[in-house]
């Protein structure tokens, strides 16, 4: 492929893949900088994505996805595929994850293409394309201990891919159903996963386990008492082989370029995707009381509220947000005529939050007794 001019600046992209992903600035610049050298024609280092639970890994790439495709002009050069880990690790057990990438690389361009086009050109596209793994983190090479075989197998069926000149494949029936040679060199790799467990693993090397003490307490003053604290960020203290004792095999981690850690969503960012996220549970909301002529608003104390008591649940991430809104939310949405005023308007403040909130501690701490 040639390089042309005209192709986006990661800049322009970063821009579009802020309208769907709020944060995560280091993530969005690196996929930026690798989809604008992928347009131009350049061979790209793989990316690998770490990042917790509900914090817009898997938004990201759809939000890649979609801007590709909305611009005919990219879609030329950026055949794309997004494939669920899981899936790969099933046809890994089968032996033949590696072939059915490609075969999916090619089906795509065909989609993309019609069926007129040559299968010299499908080939081309599929050996440029690019390949999303999710949630990679479920093709561990470990598991509790034990050996993972369909891991294994579906890190071996990618390593075959990564940097392989001459890959083996059988074409489908439809493109005569010949053995022919991909060059899968120019294939990128994006692969992202919110690898449980890793960050409490890393912490308790650095604290209790292997290199303990390595992690020193600081000090803090709050409310003029002073007290010491341990302050851990992943990304300052996670190594290779913590990955490697995770399960990613060390050839297959030293197939990727850069390791991308994602940040746990703030009370900020959370506040930003509940009023202002493509889809946000309030958005969703808003438009179905609008088709009913009701206006639903939420008072700017209401919406913090809600973000807050998203932020206490990291676990979860962005997803906090709607499991709180639909507790507050639901008696209106249930009974919208009933629950509106007069002039058609529902107004949500603070001290609804709260009541709903409560109401639903109550039944919880009731349910357990
Ligand atoms: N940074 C973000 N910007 C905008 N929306 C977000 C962000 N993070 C999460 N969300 C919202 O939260 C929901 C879950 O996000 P997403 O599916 O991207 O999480 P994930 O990181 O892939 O999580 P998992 O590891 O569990 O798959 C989505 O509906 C999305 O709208
Ligand atoms: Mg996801």
């Amino acid at each position: 492929m040639t390089i042309t001019s005209g192709t986006p600046t990661p800049i322009q992209i970063a821009q579009q893949l802020e309208q769907r992903v709020i944060g995560q600035r280091e993530a969005i610049q690196e996929i930026a900088v690798a989809i604008a050298k992928k347009l131009t024609g350049l061979r790209v280092g793989n990316v690998l994505m770490i990042g917790p639970s509900g914090t817009g890994k898997t938004t990201l790439l759809h939000a890649v996805e979609e801007m590709l495709a909305a611009d005919p002009s990219l879609a030329v050069s950026s055949n794309v595929i997004r494939i669920h880990a899981n899936v790969l690790g099933e046809e890994a057990e089968r032996g033949h994850a590696g072939e059915g990438l490609l075969l999916r690389l090619i089906e795509r361009a065909r989609r993309r293409l019609g069926s007129g086009a040559s299968v010299e050109l499908l080939i081309e596209q599929a050996s440029h394309g690019l390949v999303f793994v999710d949630e990679v983190d479920k093709i561990r090479t470990v598991v509790g201990g034990q050996p993972n075989v369909s891991g294994i197998r579906a890190q071996e069926a990618l390593l075959t891919l990564i940097e392989n000149e001459a890959v083996p494949l059988r074409l489908p029936d439809w493109a005569d159903g010949a053995t022919v040679q991909i060059d899968s060199r120019s294939i990128l790799f994006v692969c992202v996963g919110a690898f449980e467990g890793l960050h409490d693993a890393v912490y308790h090397r650095v604290t209790a386990g292997r290199d303990r003490g390595a992690l020193k307490p600081v000090t803090v003053v709050e409310d003029g008492r002073v007290r010491n604290e341990l302050q851990f960020s992943l990304r300052e203290w996670l190594k290779s082989e913590d990955l490697f004792e995770y399960g990613v095999s060390p050839q297959f981690l030293s197939r990727f370029d850069a390791v991308v850690l994602l940040d746990a969503l703030g009370e900020e960012d959370l506040l930003r995707i509940f009023t202002q996220g493509q889809e946000s549970a309030l958005r969703q909301s808003q438009t179905y009381f609008a088709r009913l002529g009701i206006r639903l608003q939420l008072t700017p104390d209401a919406c913090r509220r809600i973000a807050r008591e998203a932020s206490r649940q990291p676990r979860l991430g962005a997803r906090a947000l709607k499991e709180i809104f639909r507790r507050v939310i639901r008696p209106f949405e249930y009974d919208p005529r009933g629950t509106a005023a007069e002039d058609g308007k529902i107004v949500i403040d603070v001290a609804e939050v709260d009541r709903a909130l409560a109401a639903f501690r109550a039944q919880n701490d009731a349910a357990a007794g």
